[in-house]
């Protein structure tokens, strides 16, 4: 590789319309910034940029079924998302917004620039427009019938239903959500960046010149490349956006997937005015952290733009991730599937680093990966508890207990110690190998080996045993096993950031610096550590269980939802008043022989006594029936049910089980009395 002056790093920027969840930290930022703080420790120039991502649909969206402006929507979020990455120790240089000046600016002259050099290809083409509202519709912003699978429900852009990607064109009776009107086709034009001219461009560039990417990114660029590129629209008819600043753009903005990776740019301007040499020197490394559903726009579009823009570097490597599962089923905001950040903090105060830590050994690099919460206790209980805490606790339990916490010096070295640095110095090695190639799973792994490594060493060493027979001995085990704990304070101080200042607190280091881990001795005998503490305590099977009946509770939820039907057609008052419901008593009921549900009863309406026929043996007994009051729709035309024929039907409702029961009248109700 080449030899780089600085590194720029990016993590994709959130949308600012919800929350995150741990399937965010562990995609993109978890790893972002594991290999930030560890180029810091190595003392190379890095920054990390990242920010909210304010624009686009939903966003619109969702401050419109709030009743909110939009501006109200984002606020909301990057407050707590900028929070929520703090609180986990996520150490961006900058965490921006694509709602504020310094973006908008940027943004618009990067389009003007592109505009100028007659980059865009400009295009009329006909759209959904709501006459009502009296804007163009966005596909998301129109529902209609889905032409493969006849959900009714079906978006301008998909079908989640049958899970078709869709057009709006392709909806049979679209309707406008704005206003519930029939759209009309309407003539709009926008500019495009022509990918196909970039694509000769993209094939050398990513196809030839950067086989080292992962093979999951590098497999989508070149399926997306053999596909063949088409023009693409960057602007859209909203009024949520950064306006396209060229005359005659009323009510148009940038596409959102258009400004917010320049937000990379402004984020970095807003940071130092130094900004340029980050983004227009060869010598810079840059680095997006994403998730696998933005690949294409990170690695075809937006590159396209900055060849297309000009004075503009390419990214070195975009290590995306695949996704993160809970609890085996896909994470899922509107299902409340999901573990919110802000949630967990509560339940496990002081315990980011666990999820990060279970986050990274886990993290979805090659496949889509699955969170368990009972991985999540065995991984702290098994591994940080049991081989990282145990070993620093006893390492420095005896330092206090036989040198009143000073470090003791080393003597001769037997094989074993000489050993054991020996292998301390490889799995440093090991480790910076695995951060360098973007392994971030495999790099902890390594990093608990020397944890490991280290309860090896006590356990062959005995120092507890042998100080009563060669207690010179043991001041160079105790000086070697603290040499460990320094190593692993700076090694794992990436990984886990708030123990490791922790640890080093106990040890009376003071700063992390990578070059540290080459030193024989990073704490020379004499140095005085600090009082230990605990660095990690067990998660018990209670504290679980709570997780695992909030997910159920979830899950609960979400099915009694899901079998909502959608709200029929709209009907009229006399509609309505056509339907003559009454208040009954049920005289009689008996089972309808060689049926499983039904059950025939003789009900006083109050105008008459009649047979009605209901299917709710399973629900009632008959012999309970007699003396229940009832609503019955009386004017329903007779229908034969069994050979019987039923003069009315008794209203029905379902409790989330799913079973039916009567809807009850007032008790005071007389029979007879209408229902409306
Ligand atoms: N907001 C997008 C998402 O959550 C990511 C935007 S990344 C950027 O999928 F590059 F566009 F900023
Ligand atoms: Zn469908």
């Amino acid at each position: 590789m080449k030899d780089y002056k600085r590194t720029l790093v990016t993590s994709a920027l959130p949308y600012a319309n919800g929350p995150i969840h741990l399937g965010h930290l562990a995609g993109v930022y978890v790893p972002s910034d594991i290999y930030t703080r560890y180029q810091r420790l190595r003392g190379k120039d890095i920054i990390h940029v990242c920010g909210s991502d304010e624009h686009g649909v939903p966003i619109t969206l969702k401050a419109r079924n709030e009743g909110v402006s939009p501006q109200a929507i984002v606020d909301r979020y990057h407050a707590i998302n900028k929070k929520a990455f703090e609180d986990f120790g996520i150490a961006f240089d900058i965490y921006s917004r694509t709602s504020n000046k310094m973006h908008y600016e940027t943004a618009s002259t990067f389009f003007r620039k592109l505009y100028d050099d007659g980059k865009f290809i400009e295009k009329s083409t006909d759209q959904y427009f709501d006459t009502e509202s009296n804007t163009f519709l966005a596909d998301r912003y129109i529902t209609g019938t889905c032409p493969h699978c006849s959900n009714p429900e079906a978006y301008g852009d998909q079908c989640e239903q049958c899970g078709t990607s869709l057009s709006p064109s392709d909806l049979i009776n679209p309707t406008s959500r704005l206003s519930g009107s029939k759209p009309v086709l309407k003539e709009t034009k926008h500019w495009y960046l022509p990918l196909d001219k970039y694509e000769p461009w993209l094939k050398q560039w990513i196809l030839e010149e950067h086989k080292e990417w992962k093979p999951n990114v590098y497999g989508q660029c070149k399926s997306w490349i053999d596909q063949g590129l088409q023009p693409r629209a960057v602007s859209r008819d909203l009024n949520w956006g950064v306006p396209v600043p060229v005359e005659n753009a009323e009510g148009k903005v940038l596409y959102v997937w258009f400004d917010a990776p320049i937000g990379y740019i402004s984020a970095t301007r807003e940071l130092t005015d130094k900004w340029e040499k980050y983004w227009k020197d060869e010598d810079t490394r840059m680095i997006h952290f994403i998730g696998k559903d933005n690949i294409v726009f990170h690695c075809i579009i937006f590159p396209a733009m900055l060849k297309a823009e000009g004075s503009y570097i390419l990214p070195d490597n975009v290590p995306a991730n695949e996704f993160l599962n809970l609890e085996s089923d896909k994470i899922s905001t509107s299902r409340n599937w999901a573990v919110w950040l802000h949630e967990y903090l509560e339940d496990f105060p002081g315990k980011q680093d666990v999820l990060r830590y279970v986050l990274c050994a886990n993290a979805p690099e090659a496949k889509d990966n699955d969170f368990t919460w009972k991985d999540f206790q065995n991984r702290n209980n098994n591994e940080l508890v049991a081989i990282l805490g145990n070993f620093v606790n006893r390492t420095l339990v005896l330092t206090n207990k036989y040198y009143d916490g000073a470090v003791p010096a080393r003597g001769q070295l037997n094989e074993t110690d000489k050993n054991v640095l020996s292998e301390t110095a490889k799995i440093v090695e090991s480790v910076e190998k695995s951060l360098e190639s973007f392994r971030f799973r495999e790099a902890v792994k390594l990093a608990m080996d020397l944890a490991r490594l280290g309860n090896k060493y006590l356990a062959e060493t005995e120092p507890w045993k042998v100080i009563k027979t060669d207690p010179v001995r043991v001041e160079t085990i105790l000086n070697i096993s603290l040499q460990i704990t320094a190593g692993l304070s700076i090694l794992l101080e990436p990984f886990l950031p708030f123990s490791m200042k922790k640890l080093r607190d106990y040890i009376g280091l003071g700063a992390a610096e990578w070059e540290l881990l080459r030193s024989e001795e990073i704490l020379k005998p004499g140095h005085k550590t600090g009082k230990p503490g605990l660095l990690f305590d067990k998660v018990e099977d209670e504290a679980i269980q709570v997780q695992l009946d909030k997910l159920k509770n979830s899950k609960a939820k979400a099915s009694n939802e899901a079998a909502l039907t959608p709200q029929k057609e709209e009907v009229s008052f006399d509609d309505f008043t056509k339907m003559d419901i009454r208040t009954a008593t049920i005289l009689e009921a008996e089972k309808v022989p060689k049926t499983k549900k039904l059950i025939k009863m003789l009900v006083d309406t109050g105008i008459d006594q009649r047979t009605i026929v209901s299917g709710i043996a399973e629900y009632y007994d008959p012999a309970v029936l007699p003396g229940q009051k009832v609503c019955v729709l009386v004017n329903l035309a007779p229908r034969k049910i069994m050979g019987i024929v039923s003069q009315g039907m008794i209203l029905l409702s379902e409790n989330s089980d799913g079973q039916l029961f009567f809807v009850e009248p007032g008790k005071t109700a007389h029979n007879g009395a209408e229902v409306n």
